[in-house]
């Protein structure tokens, strides 16, 4: 660690977005000063509102600007004005691939005192992590139309899966096993190899490969279907899951309600290698309802932050927000859910602050 301020880029977006974000900067500020670790803060305006005053989602030379910096804090994108997909595509997903952030790491991890759906099952049965692969698949964008509005159109949606894309991630998500240490200590690929034998076989072929190097962490293997079930039935059973792309993305939103809520679930895109550029948020979205009424829940924001810092090498900070996070549901939140969480936004952020 260089004793450079970090540097991050706050992308606070649209709907409650700001808001949240809000209180995730005035938890750094807090945690920073406790920890004795200094920051710069940029802000970007980009989002909803810019793109319906400008017409452009990520203007000219954006893309290099972030670039510059060590880490993107990113509250939310989603405009009601703005067609779904606009947004999303040349906002999120654009930094994604521009930025080879190849990894999308989501902890699923049950807070004490937040509800869970599943009967009978505690903060020690849910507690496990999903990295997926985030650059490639079905979400390359490779495809195309013939014969667009005849009825003899045809469409293609081509997943891409490269040696390379598959292995990194492999690789990065055995050494996250190795360092998370827990007593399962195991990684499980949850892909589809019995369908998709070309793509998943490339992904099975490399993992038993990567996992030669890596004998004191445990291989397993689900398919992705089974994954669901095992998931909801008996989430103990995890540890760490390594998956592509799509897969990740509808494994991690059953995730997100494993824990509790969209109000809770965090989320990284990560380029972990040497001056990459990574970028953290909640998974909320922006929840356009709620806006500027205080009562959206901040404390999947804040434990953006948590995971930024765990990223730029604060380990000893993210602990100390993981801490108040859990002692803040645990002990004064009465739901995770908009409205219903007992205290505001801001005052969700402020107790979360106090118990650092
Ligand atoms: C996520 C989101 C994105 C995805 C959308 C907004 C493009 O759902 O981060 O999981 O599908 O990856
Ligand atoms: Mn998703």
């Amino acid at each position: 660690m260089s004793d450079a301020p970090m540097k991050i880029a706050v992308l606070a977006g649209d709907g409650t977005g700001p808001e949240v974000v809000a209180e995730g900067l005035k938890v750094l500020k807090a945690v920073s000063e406790k920890e004795s670790f200094t920051y710069e803060l940029t802000d970007f305006d980009f989002g909803g509102e810019r793109y319906l005053r400008t017409g452009e989602v990520l203007p000219d030379g954006a893309v290099d600007e972030l670039r510059k910096f060590d880490s993107i804090y990113l509250g939310a994108v989603g405009h009601p004005q703005v067609a779904p997909g606009i947004l999303e595509k040349g906002l999120l997903l654009q930094l994604r691939f521009e930025l080879d952030q190849y990894i999308n790491l989501r902890p699923v991890k049950l807070y004490p005192g937040v509800e869970t759906p599943l009967a009978g099952k505690t903060p020690e049965d849910i507690d496990f992590v999903v990295v997926r692969e985030n650059t490639e698949g079905l979400y390359c964008g490779n495809g195309g139309y013939l014969k667009k509005h005849t009825p003899d159109e045809v469409a293609t949606q081509m997943a891409i899966y490269t040696r390379k894309g598959c292995e990194r991630c492999i690789r990065y998500a055995f050494e996250y096993t190795r360092k998370r240490n827990s007593p399962k200590k195991m990684l499980t690929l949850v892909a589809k190899t019995n369908v998709l034998t070309y793509g998943h076989d490339l992904w099975m072929r490399t993992f038993e490969e990567v996992a030669k190097d890596y004998p004191d962490v445990k291989t397993d293997y689900n398919h992705v279907d089974a994954c669901c079930m095992w998931m909801v039935k008996s989430p103990e059973y995890y540890d760490v899951i390594v998956t592509p792309n799509m897969f990740g993305d509808i494994i991690t939103d059953l995730g997100a309600m494993l824990q509790g809520g969209l109000g809770v679930a965090a989320g990284g895109n990560i380029n972990p290698d040497e001056g990459g550029t990574s970028m953290f948020e909640p998974m909320g979205g922006s929840a356009p309802k709620y806006t500027g009424q205080n009562v959206i829940n901040p404390i999947a924001a804040i434990a953006a932050v948590g995971m930024l810092l765990e990223q730029s090498g604060q380990s000893a900070a993210a602990k100390r927000i993981e801490t108040a996070i859990q002692s803040v549901t645990g002990t004064k939140m009465k739901s995770q859910s908009a409205g219903k969480m007992g205290y505001g936004t801001k005052e969700v952020g402020d107790l979360v602050v106090e118990a650092l």
